[in-house]
């Protein structure tokens, strides 16, 4: 399984992850980047569909910032559990 969420501390609002993967990233009111899989509130606890590890390898890839977090387990938002 992989849960992913977006560490806003971090990220610089660059924009890269919503176009990488629309399915799974859009932004805030400040263009900051979160997780918008239904029921996850940006908190990596939500399993990310087979379908779309595509579109997260390509927005973690992508961060210039390392934003993008991924884990095997949920990380109960906190960013500090990515793998
Ligand atoms: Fe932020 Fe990285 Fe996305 S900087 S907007 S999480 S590509």
């Amino acid at each position: 399984a992989k849960y992913t969420m977006v560490d806003k501390e971090t990220c610089i609002a660059c924009g890269a992850c919503g176009a990488a993967a629309p399915d799974i990233f859009d932004y805030d009111d400040e263009g900051l980047a979160e997780n918008i899989l239904e029921g996850d509130d940006n908190r990596g606890v939500v399993e990310v569909p087979e379908e779309l590890y595509d579109q997260l390898e390509d927005a973690h890839s992508g961060c210039p910032t390392g934003s993008i977090k991924i884990s095997s387990q949920p990380m109960d938002g906190d960013p500090g559990k990515a793998e």
